[in-house]
């Protein structure tokens, strides 16, 4: 590995790659699974840890598959990288000014305005209150004694908690709208089609495509609606869901942010942090629920009280099933990468799945193993499931809150197992890793009494 990652003395424009590197790089991906790890080690063996593979509708991509490299992309000065086209899959949906599609000054000022009440300790605080509440209430809805599938249920959680998070809606009535035309938007962005209409883009116009100019009308519509009635509302001077924030909100010049830009920003936030945690979430419990050391562990602490397990199994759980196992970059100025100047326009994909299962980084990779995260925090591009840099996950904290809180509150108050002992498959759909069957249970009986592990005077 090491001669590998020595500089490229030839100054070569790009690393190596040949059509059969592109044709098992790609099928290891569209695979998944066990059999993408022996794909990726026989690559780097072969091609080294930076792999070119040309990829339709993509172009040229270097494959990044090691922790050296990861942090040189993440670390990466301003203008050399850009988020560029592989975040520009959804920027139909996303929209113009989104976070995820600007780059530079627009870029740092969203972030400056964003990334501090999801970071914040009192706003998460806040946040918190609100996941323990819907954590609560859907574990009441679900079905007593007999398999059903955790996952849509989780995502029916997660859009509830970014309605009343992100969106600050909380009356039942304005609720109902927002969740069916929500549900049909996140609909699209995971769906396979999506990705395929994308790649076919040159030849069939997005804009025809009437389910998606339906589903945006609607959903736009209410956005817009709900953006001129909180602009009028007094409280939104004081209030702190995500909304009121933009809405306050004034640019450098004074300004306030337009109405298109907060539409965009609210969208990305809905999209970029619902599949995601919901997915992690199933996979926390699909994983917990088959190791019985780790459950028992996290049982003892909910009854002892403290989280330092629970966050270790969520930490875990993003190494072993990251939600989203790839990020990329597209290179837009001088940018050189194990000696390679790369030229412009080329996409680098962060293979983060694949480095969080190599046996030289993680001893005995396929095991879940909370103890690893206990006391110590791994470095950066060995353990990267929410990217890094200028375009890093601004919802890391928040997420990784959401889960536990989920865990600690289903788990004190529901005894689950699980219907079949085999593991789920990881099932890739666009680029998420699903659990195949959706992390299937049974709910064997719940106790009535709410639970709120993260108040003072709660034990849990
Ligand atoms: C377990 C759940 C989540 C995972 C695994 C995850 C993962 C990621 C990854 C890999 C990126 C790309 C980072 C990069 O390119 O360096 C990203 C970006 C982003 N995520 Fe998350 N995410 C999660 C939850 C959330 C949540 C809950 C929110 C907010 C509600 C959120 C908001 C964002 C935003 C706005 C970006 C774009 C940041 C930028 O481009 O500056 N994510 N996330």
């Amino acid at each position: 590995m090491t001669d590998a990652l020595a500089e490229n003395p030839a100054q070569t424009d790009l690393p190596p790659g040949a059509p059969l590197g592109t044709a098992l790089a790609l099928g290891g991906f569209l695979l998944g699974g066990a059999l993408e790890q022996k794909i990726g080690d026989a690559l780097v063996k072969r091609f080294g840890p930076l792999l070119t593979a040309k990829v339709p509708s993509l172009g040229t991509v270097v494959f990044v598959m090691d922790p050296a490299h990861i942090r040189s992309m993440v670390s990466a000065p301003s203008g050399s990288l850009v988020s560029g086209r592989g975040n520009a899959i959804l920027g139909f949906l996303y929209g113009r000014t989104s976070m995820f599609l600007v780059d530079g000054a627009p870029h740092h000022r969203l972030r400056r305005l964003l990334v501090p009440p999801f970071r914040n300790k009192d706003t998460l605080a806040q946040y918190g209150q609100v996941m323990e509440e819907v954590a609560n209430e859907l574990l009441d809805e679900m079905p007593l004694g007999r398999p059903f599938a955790l996952l849509p249920a989780l995502r029916h959680g997660m859009l509830e908690i970014i309605l009343r998070v992100v969106f600050g809606v909380e009356e039942e009535a304005r609720l109902a709208p927002f969740r069916a035309a929500f549900t049909e938007l996140l609909d699209i962005s995971t769906a396979a089609s999506t990705s395929v209409r994308f790649a076919l883009r040159g030849i069939v116009s997005l804009k025809k495509w009437q389910r998606l100019q339906d589903t945006l009308r609607v959903s736009d519509g209410l956005i817009y609606s709900e953006i001129a009635r909180r602009r009028n509302d007094p409280e939104t001077e004081t209030r702190d869901d995500i909304l009121a924030l933009l809405l306050r909100t004034r640019t450098e010049d004074g300004d306030l942010l337009s109405d298109v830009e907060i539409r965009d920003q609210l969208v990305t936030l809905l999209i970029a942090g619902h599949e995601t945690t919901a997915t992690t979430l199933a996979w926390a419990f699909e994983r917990v629920l088959r190791t019985p050391s780790a459950l028992a562990r996290l049982q003892a602490e909910l009854e002892a009280g403290g989280h330092e397990y629970a966050d270790a199994v969520v930490s875990e759980t993003l190494r072993l099933r990251p939600p989203i196992p790839v990020f990329s970059r597209e290179v837009a100025g001088d940018f050189t990468l194990g000696g390679y100047k790369l030229p412009k326009g080329t996409m680098l994909v962060g293979n983060i799945g694949y480095i969080h299962q190599r046996e030289d980084l993680y001893e005995g990779p396929q095991a879940f193993r909370p103890e690893r995260f206990l006391g110590r925090r791994h470095e950066l591009g060995v353990y990267a499931p929410f990217g890094g840099g200028l375009h890093s996950c601004i919802g890391n904290h928040f997420a990784a809150l959401e889960v536990r809180v989920f865990l600690q509150v289903m788990l004190k108050r529901g005894q689950f197992v699980v219907p079949r002992k085999a593991a789920e498959r990881i099932q890739r759909q666009t680029i998420l890793n699903l659990p195949a069957r959706g992390a299937r249970v049974i709910l064997r009986g719940r106790s009535p009494d709410h639970v709120y592990p993260g108040r003072a005077d709660s034990k849990a």
